[in-house]
């Protein structure tokens, strides 16, 4: 195979301003079982990934840590190079973007854009921090909503009403950063003009490179028209500075997709791989990216886009992942449900939930969910049940009479056959990624081994001296059928397949280890290879999940330094609120709305629609049925995303620490709150 094209595989790289955790590593286990899966089948495939350093938020947090950002990023990128080892992601380098390789073809791509006449400067109006000296991204702006008037909205658009907005219409608007109130001014900014690339990038979005819906999205963004990229930020901003633009530095998610190329270079260096037989225009290599969903625009547009303009090959695809939910709801420190990953290891062996992602991921972009109670019930049926149970099963009986080898030949060839047959089956799915059919076919692969060994029943034929060669074969059988299910495995839970190669004293299983029996070799004693998932532990990993909200700090991200609080009230003022239990008979998204959850509401006899700004803590299909309380003599308004009858009460911040009100058991929809 070795004229066959080379692979370099990417996965996105993980901001170095927080930890890893179980949502990440949906992509990083998804795109590591492919790598291994192709290096099995003997393809030429490299795994480079990094740290994505730059930014305001890394710059930010240096400040409030009181560290040298330059510490602050390797001590995370060591962290998460340490988590990554945990579970058994197989990069060939880890690095970060903030490297000398990454300014050197940041500067490149930048130079031959220019020069070929795709870049362009405009004055842009921002909001900036007189205190803190610093212009502010739409996140870092809070203020009342201009529609609707309520208080602290994000800069960009309300989470009350749904209204979209710049920064600047905010009534009463201030610094996320200090609080103080923000000035506008005037500044260059410096553009890439990805209008001169619509031509080559509707031809690279095709059926065959990239997924439908994901074709789908682009075709509509397309429609809506490619706008130019405003690619710098004024200093004092954490990254390169533009080549010839003094002050001026590029935007994070310039120099973010260029790591993979900087990983890539580390690797040229340490192997004395050609860097332009990978990278060049007309490369005969593969590329992929594993991105989520969120993050399509920036791969399939700005990338190819940047990459074409300067030169460089464009690449053979990218391939979008879901999101990961847990028990139906978005991950949330609060709930515990935001596992890192070095939490999930200190409590649950990591090849678990490589296991429990490849059972549920598919080649689309499907959201996954971890429910805990299937969690455990599939690991324990499985891998405990199924799998590791026929080597445990038969190691004993030949270690006893046998002297700890495998016999010259099989009980059952056919079985044998049949079990190595299924392996282009589940070659081909593992190929097109379709995890979870893999799985599948392993198990039914499992479950036909074990119907045999409960049919020969070994343990009684062990009684019988007169049936010892044909005891031998059976166990033969049984360890050999064992064997070929760790080859299928392998790509997926690579740390236990380590231990059964060296319980089958066999190194190094390829994919084609499958195909042919080990006959006449001795055998290790049988250690435990997974144990059954104790669910203690589980409880346990998502109370040392839970974090209690940050406290204001002077500091505070996403909020409002000097949150206001309401005014005194009379109690008039309280008995004019007609406060009710309401039940959650339907929920649904809404069109278009990024914050909104549409929700109709029984009040007792009384149907309401009220549109809640509760989206990003909840899934509908999680609220139908329950309990909480509703505002419902508010008079109805509209709103661009429809009219809302009424309001419904929550507790927390935003963003995912929403806490729905809900009544004690015994309240009935209607019942009226005083
Ligand atoms: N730094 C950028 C990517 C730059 S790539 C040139 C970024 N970083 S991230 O840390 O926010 O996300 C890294 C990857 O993890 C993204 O592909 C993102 O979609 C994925 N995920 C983050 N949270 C996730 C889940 N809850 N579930 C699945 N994937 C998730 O974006
Ligand atoms: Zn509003």
């Amino acid at each position: 195979m070795s004229d066959s094209p080379k692979i370099l595989v990417t996965s996105a790289l993980i901001y170095a301003n927080g930890p890893l955790h179980i949502g990440h590593l949906v992509e990083d286990i998804y795109t590591d079982i492919w790598v291994r899966f192709q290096r099995m089948r003997g393809r030429d495939c490299i795994f480079v990934c990094a740290d994505d350093a730059h930014g305001t938020a890394t710059m930010l947090r240096a400040d409030a840590e009181g560290v040298p950002v330059d510490e602050l990023i390797e001590t995370l990128r060591q962290e998460h190079i340490r988590a990554y080892e945990r579970f058994s992601v197989a990069h060939d380098y880890y690095y970060t973007t903030h490297s000398e390789e990454n300014r050197h073809y940041t500067e490149l791509i930048w130079k031959r854009l220019r020069d070929g006449g795709h870049t362009s400067t405009a004055q842009v109006r921002q909001f900036y921090d007189p205190e803190e000296g610093i212009f502010l991204a739409d996140r870092y702006v809070k203020g009342t909503c201009p529609r609707c008037k309520s208080e602290g909205q994000n800069g960009d658009n309300c989470d009350n009403c749904g209204a979209t907005y710049s920064p600047v219409d905010l009534i009463d608007p201030r610094s996320a950063i200090s609080g103080a109130e923000p000035i506008e001014k005037e500044s260059e900014h410096y553009f890439i003009k990805l209008g001169d690339f619509e031509e080559v990038l509707r031809e690279w979005v095709s059926p065959e490179r990239l997924q439908s819906d994901v074709v789908n999205k682009l075709e509509e963004w397309f429609t809506q028209g490619l706008h130019d990229w405003d690619i710098s930020r004024d200093e004092p901003y954490f990254g390169f500075e533009i080549p010839d633009a003094p002050g001026k530095y590029f935007y994070v998610w310039v120099d973010a997709p260029i790591g993979y190329m900087a990983a890539f270079r580390k690797v040229c260096d340490e192997r004395g791989l050609d860097f332009d037989e990978y990278w060049g225009a007309d490369s005969p290599h593969e590329l992929y990216h594993v991105v989520g969903k969120d993050i399509i625009y920036h791969h399939c547009l700005y990338w190819p886009a940047m990459l074409h303009g300067a030169g460089f090959r464009v690449p053979t695809s990218v391939w979008v992942h879901g999101f990961l939910t847990v028990q139906g709801q978005k991950m949330s420190k609060s709930r515990g449900t935001q596992i890192n990953a070095a939490t999930y290891a200190d409590h649950l062996n990591p090849d678990y939930l490589r296991y429990y992602f490849a059972a549920k991921l598919g080649a689309g972009s499907a959201d996954i969910d971890l429910n805990f109670e299937d969690f455990v019930l599939r690991v324990n049926s499985d891998l405990v049940g199924k799998v590791v149970n026929i080597a445990s099963r038969s190691a004993g009986f030949l270690h006893r009479l046998f002297d700890g080898r495998l016999g010259p030949s099989l009980d059952n060839e056919e079985l044998f056959a049949a079990a190595a047959a299924a392996g282009d089956e589940i070659a081909a799915s593992l190929e097109g990624r379709e995890y979870n059919k893999a799985v599948r076919r392993i198990m039914a692969v499992a479950d036909d081994a074990n119907r045999y060994i409960d049919e020969r029943k070994p343990w009684e034929m062990a009684k019988d001296e007169d049936r010892r060669e044909e005891l031998h074969a059976i166990l033969t059988t049984c360890v050999n059928l064992f064997r070929t299910l760790m080859v299928y495995l392998k790509p997926i839970i690579p740390a236990t397949v380590a231990q059964a190669e060296a319980f089958l004293g066999e190194e190094g299983l390829v994919w084609a280890s499958s195909t042919s029996p080990r006959l006449d070799h001795p055998i290790e004693r049988y250690e435990p290879l997974v144990t059954r998932i104790d669910e203690d532990k589980v409880a346990k990993m998502i109370e040392d999940s839970k974090q209690k909200p940050a406290v204001a700090d002077g500091k505070p991200e996403g909020r409002l330094a000097d949150d206001p609080i309401a005014a005194e009230i009379q109690f008039d003022d309280f008995s004019k609120l007609d406060f009710r239990v309401a039940r959650v008979v339907a929920a649904s998204h809404v069109e278009g709305a990024d914050k909104l959850l549409e929700l109709r509401v029984d009040l007792g006899g009384e149907e309401r629609t009220v549109l809640a700004g509760i989206k990003s803590a909840y899934d509908p299909e999680a609220l139908v049925g329950r309990l909480t309380v509703v505002v419902a003599n508010l008079a109805a308004r509209t709103m661009r995303f429809g009219t809302s009858e009424g309001m419904v009460l929550a507790a927390g911040e935003g963003g995912e620490e929403i806490f729905l009100l809900s009544p004690d058991a015994g309240a009935e929809p209607g019942m009226r709150i005083h």
